[in-house]
């Protein structure tokens, strides 16, 4: 498979560093800076709306706020370019095919709820489903997104390796919100001789998904479902995963997609979501609703408000819990995650159990 980034010229090469080194410096200087000017003003407020407020009113703000919108538009805009002008060798590939032997099943009849077709996520123009390209431009964005710190999948690799469970004779693990596969291909290693499924909303993610797996080897079944409907059977799952997909649905999703995951696991299977949680410094939680809503997700607040360890027993699931996830240590941290002056998102694993039979 081609790698865009091999093929860049050296116009598109400057654009990408720039924006990845406007991206690193507005975490690792500006935004210390601004929690230093915060904490010099006073006594911290012990609200999250007392806190943003406050953030409001500091003189860094509206650089910090500004490079924040202004770096993702940037981003898309460096992405979108660089794919667009590739397109006839990029769509290519949809059609080549491989040997893993692993599936594509699009469902053109499938509905997409309004919650997710209404918002441009991530700021991403035209969003995740609309074009055929959006995927290639998701998946380089990702890349800076993460500061480069995921490239080769090494953060979702350490989900699937410290969140999931070793369970050799694992014979159906399924990824709902699979996005291009990144999610996906790891499990692939992590249970190998199950069949792994991976669902989503966006036929061009999908697509991507299935050319990619199918370029390496790896078999993977790829199906076009709502992760609250994914027409799986009953009780015929080990594992059900998920990540960074709870926090992009309303709070009424989220509990069905909980739902749907106890539905589909057999007794003693095991759920595991990678999202985000709180972390109890006002200021700092401040920083990510802000976050959320400069980045077009609007669905952030819902997360952090509702009630998932209740979702999950309502849907019948045992020992459900949220334990910080650090990707820059270990993976899991019970612990937490630990001192950080940079902006830093407050990744968090909720997982839980279907009680065996
Ligand atoms: C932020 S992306 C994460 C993709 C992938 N899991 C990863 O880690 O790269 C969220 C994905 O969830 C998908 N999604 C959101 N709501 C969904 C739903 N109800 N059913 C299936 N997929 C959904 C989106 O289309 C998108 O691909």
């Amino acid at each position: 498979m081609i790698d865009i980034e091999d093929r860049l010229t050296l116009d598109e090469q400057s654009a990408v560093d720039f924006i990845l080194t406007l991206r690193k410096r507005w975490a690792d200087t500006v935004y210390p800076t601004m929690v230093e000017e915060y904490q010099a003003g006073g006594a911290p407020e012990e609200s999250v709306e007392a806190a943003a407020e406050r953030l409001r009113d500091l003189e860094l703000y509206p650089w910090y706020s500004h490079m924040e919108r202004v770096q993702q538009k940037m981003l898309w805009k460096t992405a979108a370019d660089a794919v667009i002008s590739r397109r006839e060798s990029l769509l290519a590939q949809y059609e080549e095919g491989g040997n893993a032997a692993g599936t594509l099943t699009l469902d053109a009849s499938l509905e997409l709820p309004t919650w997710y077709t209404d918002y441009d996520i991530h700021v991403q123009p035209g969003s995740f489903f609309s074009d055929d390209l959006s995927a290639y431009v998701y998946e380089f964005g990702a890349r800076i997104v993460m500061l480069r710190d995921n490239d080769g999948y090494k953060f979702h690799r350490l989900f699937t390796e410290t969140a999931l469970p070793e369970t050799a004779a694992a014979t159906r693990v399924v990824d709902l919100g699979c996005g291009f596969g990144k999610s996906t291909r790891p499990l692939a290693l992590r249970y190998p001789g199950a069949e792994v499924i991976g669902i989503d909303l966006a036929a061009p993610g999908l697509r991507l998904a299935h050319a990619e797996a199918e370029a390496e080897g790896v078999k993977i079944d790829y199906r076009q479902a709502d992760a609250r409907a994914t027409g799986l059977e009953e009780a015929s799952c080990d594992v059900v995963t998920g990540t960074m997909t709870l926090h992009e649905m309303p709070s009424e999703a989220v509990k069905e997609t909980i739902a749907e995951a106890a539905r589909v696991l057999k007794p003693g299977g095991t759920m595991a979501f990678l999202e985000f949680q709180p972390t109890g410094d006002p200021f700092r939680d401040a920083t990510i609703f802000e976050h959320a809503e400069r980045n077009n997700e609007p669905f952030f607040h819902d997360l952090f408000g509702t009630d998932l360890l209740a979702a999950c027993r309502e849907a019948g699931l045992v020992e459900p819990s949220w334990t910080p996830f650090d990707e820059r240590a270990n993976g899991m941290s019970p612990q937490g995650w630990g001192e950080r002056r940079e902006w830093h998102f407050p990744w968090a694993v909720l997982s839980a159990k279907k009680p065996e039979a």
